[in-house]
């Protein structure tokens, strides 16, 4: 346990600085006054490469390599490109992934009562399991190094690593051994996702994960194509308890699972290494509703509960974990009241989500 934990704060472009602002207001209510975090803000993101032409500066990086866990708003502005044609923005989340080695990354996607699904038949507690991304390897270890050559033709690799895939299938068992199985039948389960038909790195996956699995008998271990799981997810999401999945279909399928409990703006995400942590919404910095007072928190307060829970297990701080189910138990409270955003068909704004957060935390 710590006395005080340092948070580098990033907001970022578009609705980050909006989404950040609320969340951190949420965490300071929910320890009243004696809030064990201190926050800092750096800069990074589209913008300031548009101003400075450095999208990430070294400070920025150190600061949050040295922080104890590292809050990002959201990144980047459609056109604020290199010169290659990728966006700029995303340097800051791509460049964390790689150099801290965040090697998980943990989306959970749960519909909450209050929160029509667009799927017919779905309830409240029907839909609630956990997409593992790999995100440290996979089709993404390509970014600023694939090749381009003379207009004709362009290459990425994708990679796969025993140390790599192992890490994460065991990372998946551990979350599915932690976790109360699948909302359809309460079976704790696991679903390697990949495309093991096709090709020698997805069957490479696909055998690593049936070994770990051998290493979890009191787990259920199952295989899923992507293409059937894109399908899957939408006609029995109750299924479904940890999903794990190379980067680039990890990335593919929480947008599509995220689209089943409502939209991007409910759903989170942890970022996590051996001892590093970056938390942030799955969503981009929608630049059509910054400053509108419209954006969505929730994506960014569920993230700021998760670190709060992972500090906590790091540190052996009950302080934290405490305050962590607090924000949960007032985010469900708040969308359960119908304080609800925009982009989830309401009609709140954002102070007023967030002042419906506070409330509930004090
Ligand atoms: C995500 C985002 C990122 C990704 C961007 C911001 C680099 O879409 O976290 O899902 O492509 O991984
Ligand atoms: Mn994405």
């Amino acid at each position: 346990m710590k006395e005080i934990y340092d948070i580098a704060v990033v907001p970022g472009d578009g609705i980050g600085p909006e989404v950040a602002a609320a969340s951190v207001e949420v965490l300071r209510a929910a320890f009243g006054n004696d809030c064990p975090l201190r926050f800092a803000d750096h800069p990074a993101g589209a913008e300031l490469y548009r101003q400075t032409g450095e999208s990430f500066p070294e400070t920025t990086f150190r600061a949050c390599a040295g922080a104890d866990a590292v809050l990002h708003g959201a990144a980047g502005i459609p056109g604020v490109v290199h010169p290659d044609g990728t966006e700029a923005g995303l340097d800051f989340t791509l460049r964390l992934r790689f150099e801290l080695d965040l090697f998980a990354n943990i989306r959970p996607i749960r519909l909450y009562p209050g929160i029509r699904s667009p799927l017919a038949d779905v309830k409240p507690g029907d839909i609630d399991y956990i997409i593992l991304r790999e995100n440290s390897e996979g089709l993404y270890a390509a970014r600023g190094a694939g090749v381009q050559l003379r207009g004709e033709m362009a290459v990425d690799t994708l990679v796969q690593t025993r140390k790599g895939v192992e890490r994460i299938v065991r990372k998946a068992f551990e979350l599915a051994r932690a976790s109360n199985g699948a909302p359809a039948d309460g079976v704790k389960r696991v679903t390697c996702v990949d495309k093991a038909n096709v090709l020698r790195s997805y069957a490479f996956f696909r055998a690593i994960f049936d070994e770990v699995a051998a290493e979890y008998p009191d787990i259920q271990a199952e295989h899923g194509l992507i293409d059937a799981m894109a399908m899957y997810l939408v006609t029995k999401p109750s299924h479904y308890n940890v999903i794990v999945t190379e980067n680039m279909f990890g990335d593919i399928l929480s947008d599509l699972a995220a689209a089943t409990i409502g939209g991007m703006g409910l759903a989170p995400s942890a970022e996590v290494g051996q001892d590093q942590g970056l938390f942030q919404a799955a969503h981009g910095s929608a630049p059509d509703i910054a400053g509108k007072g419209v954006a969505n928190p929730y994506g960014t307060v569920l993230s700021v509960a998760s670190m709060l829970e992972w500090l906590a297990a790091r540190h052996e701080d009950s302080r934290l974990s405490v305050a962590a189910t607090r924000i949960r138990t007032a985010v469900s409270a708040a969308i359960a009241d119908g304080l609800i955003s925009r982009d989830l068909g309401g009609d709140s704004g954002s102070a007023a989500i967030t002042e419906g957060l506070r409330a509930r935390l004090t």
